[in-house]
């Protein structure tokens, strides 16, 4: 996984965390609350406009530091990257697609480099759209053992799913919102229309995937 993703939602995950302890569902409006955007305008202006915050003003580096000038910004290492409106403001997933990064696969050639692609429906009745998991896009970057067996039994409908857990850090919460998509991205996984899923089967079939190469 590209460390460029790391340092930034762990905030977001915690400021989730406290959002949910008032109402789960109320999340993206409450994200429009002056006070909020009035915060998000100011920052956005200390920022020049940019969406990466300068490394002098994130609150991590020493801006007195004359080291700081021979770090590369985030502005300059992601800007050519696709965009996303959350997060690390990088569609990390298109990246990838488009070949516009070709991370190694593995540190050592006899590392098996394990791929899967397969879509499962892991949440049907509630009054979010149904959500779909991916494996292909999660396999591009992550080996089976990140998921298998500790965080989710490799047997559809073997796992029980909460939003709440999620949203407190486990679960899907691991990686999302602090090194892969925030959690504000409701649609992101809950893509299915609840309409759509009559006759479709939870489980896709396994699809052939050219094996990236190392
Ligand atoms: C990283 C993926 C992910 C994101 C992003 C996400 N959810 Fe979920 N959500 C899930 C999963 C998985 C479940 C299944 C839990 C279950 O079956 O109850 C779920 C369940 C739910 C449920 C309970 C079941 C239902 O459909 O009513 C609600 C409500 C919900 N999510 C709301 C939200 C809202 C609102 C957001 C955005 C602020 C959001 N979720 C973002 C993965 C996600
Ligand atoms: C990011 C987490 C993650 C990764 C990485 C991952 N999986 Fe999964 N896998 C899941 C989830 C979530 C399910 C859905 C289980 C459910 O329905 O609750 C699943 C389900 C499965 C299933 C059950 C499918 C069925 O028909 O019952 C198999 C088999 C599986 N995974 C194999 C793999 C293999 C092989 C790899 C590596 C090439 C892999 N997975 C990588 C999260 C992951
Ligand atoms: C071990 C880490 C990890 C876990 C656990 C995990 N994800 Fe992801 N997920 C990623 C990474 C990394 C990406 C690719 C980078 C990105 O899109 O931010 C990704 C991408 C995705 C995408 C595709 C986004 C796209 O642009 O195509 C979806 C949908 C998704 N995750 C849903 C889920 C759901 C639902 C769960 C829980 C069942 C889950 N993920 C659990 C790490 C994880």
């Amino acid at each position: 996984m590209s460390h460029a993703m790391a340092p930034r939602g762990l905030a977001c995950i915690s400021a989730l965390t406290l959002f949910v302890g008032v109402c789960t569902v109320c999340l993206p409006a409450r994200a429009q609350t002056p006070a909020v955007k009035a915060a998000a305008v100011a920052a956005s202006a200390a920022r020049g406009g940019s969406p990466w915050t300068a490394l002098e003003h994130d609150g991590l580096h020493d801006p007195a530091n004359p080291a700081i000038g021979l770090l590369q910004q985030p502005g300059e290492a992601l800007s050519a990257l696709p965009r996303d409106s959350a997060g690390n403001q990088v569609r990390w997933v298109q990246a990838l697609d488009q070949g516009v990064i070709q991370p190694r696969a593995n540190l050592s050639a006899s590392t098996p480099v394990r791929v899967r692609d397969q879509d499962i429906i892991i949440s049907k009745y509630g009054s979010m759209p149904a959500v779909l998991f991916p494996h292909r896009q999660h396999t591009l970057w992550l080996d089976c053992a990140n998921c298998h067996d500790g965080l989710f039994k490799q047997q559809a409908g073997a796992n029980r799913y909460s939003m709440q857990r999620i949203l407190d850090g486990e679960q899907c919460g691991v990686c999302h919102g602090a090194v892969s998509f925030p959690l504000t991205e409701c649609n992101r996984c809950h893509s299915v229309p609840n309409s759509s899923l009559r006759g479709r089967p939870d489980v896709g079939p396994v699809r052939p995937l050219v094996e990236v190469k190392p």
